[in-house]
């Protein structure tokens, strides 16, 4: 391996730049050319790329967003487009690839080693569903954030005796609202995994929390629990309970700032280790 490229794909997370600074620090220590390529895979097929040194990845370990840019490029699933991308691997000398990202960024990182371009994928996503992985970079930054957001929620949701009905990202998967919803101290955490009667689940419970004195409530819904608008649903509470009800959409907030302390641990200790694999060739 003497020449890597690095590249970050689909939605940024905070720690993604912490992941690159340690496979380029990595990868120059160990006497490789490590290549930085532009908006993931769409960088990649255009040979959108810049050599990179110890010192291009000064001063990113506490910023979010990823200093590489993400993109979304549907039109890598296709297998000719995969091939695009091996030419230019092979026009810029690239051995190896390290791809930061979530599960359709592992999806292309596999297409790519089965072609002959040998890849190392670390998970950076802050929905935290990939497999076999307790904690994906981004992960632990965003539930604090949303954990603060929350916590201001609920100032304003207990001033007026309200229900907060809160929705909070996560693609398919559960995580974020399960673990933000239970360090909020929720009432109610509604996640894909799981079906739900809203009547026995959020009214019926509400109604008998209402009769040990409490007047305020909060409901976590994940974004991908299906059938579900979360403003539809508070005006449902609402009418059900005659709490007052509003919701939230917490939206991109949840994927930027700085990383935490925990994100930057495990993305610097992956980033070093993906560089590790690629020079005992486990990519391939
Ligand atoms: P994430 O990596 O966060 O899950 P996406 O699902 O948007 O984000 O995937 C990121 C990128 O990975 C896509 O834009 C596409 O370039 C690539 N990708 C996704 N699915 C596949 C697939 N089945 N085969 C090859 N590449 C894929
Ligand atoms: O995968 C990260 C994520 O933030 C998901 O939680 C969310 O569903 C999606 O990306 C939003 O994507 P976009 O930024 O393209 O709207």
């Amino acid at each position: 391996m003497k020449t890597i490229g690095v590249l970050t794909s689909g939605g940024d997370a905070p720690g993604m730049n912490a992941a690159i600074r340690a496979v380029v620090r990595t990868g120059c220590e160990s006497g490789m050319k490590v290549m930085g390529i532009r908006r993931g895979y769409k960088g990649l097929i255009e040979g959108d790329m810049f050599e990179m040194n110890l010192r291009s990845v000064s001063d990113i370990i506490h910023r979010g967003g990823t200093m590489l840019y993400s993109a979304r490029c549907p039109e890598f699933a296709e297998s000719e487009v995969q091939d695009k991308a091996v030419e230019v691997c092979k026009e810029f000398g690239l051995d190896g690839i390290v791809a930061i990202g979530g599960d359709g960024t592992f999806m292309g990182a596999r297409a790519l080693t089965l072609k002959g371009v040998p890849c190392i994928g670390i998970p950076g996503t802050i929905d935290n569903d990939i497999a076999s992985t307790s904690h994906t970079i981004g992960y632990d930054t965003a539930l604090n954030t949303i954990m603060d957001m929350v916590d201001r929620v609920r100032d304003t949701t207990e001033s007026h005796d309200r229900c907060s009905v809160i929705e909070v990202m996560g693609r398919n998967a559960g995580f974020l609202a399960l673990n933000a919803g239970i360090a909020v101290g929720a009432t109610c955490i509604l996640v894909p995994e799981i079906d739900y009667d809203i009547d026995s689940y959020i009214i019926e419970r509400m109604k008998r929390t209402m009769t040990t004195g409490k007047h305020h409530f909060i409901i976590i819904v994940a974004e991908g629990v299906k059938g579900i608008e979360v403003s539809s649903l508070a005006k449902y509470i609402e009418e059900k309970t005659g709490v007052e009800s509003r919701a939230t959409v917490l939206g991109h907030v949840q994927r930027g700032g700085s990383p935490s302390v925990r994100d930057r641990v495990i993305a610097s200790k992956m980033g070093y280790h993906a560089v590790q694999l690629l020079k005992q060739d486990i990519g391939n």
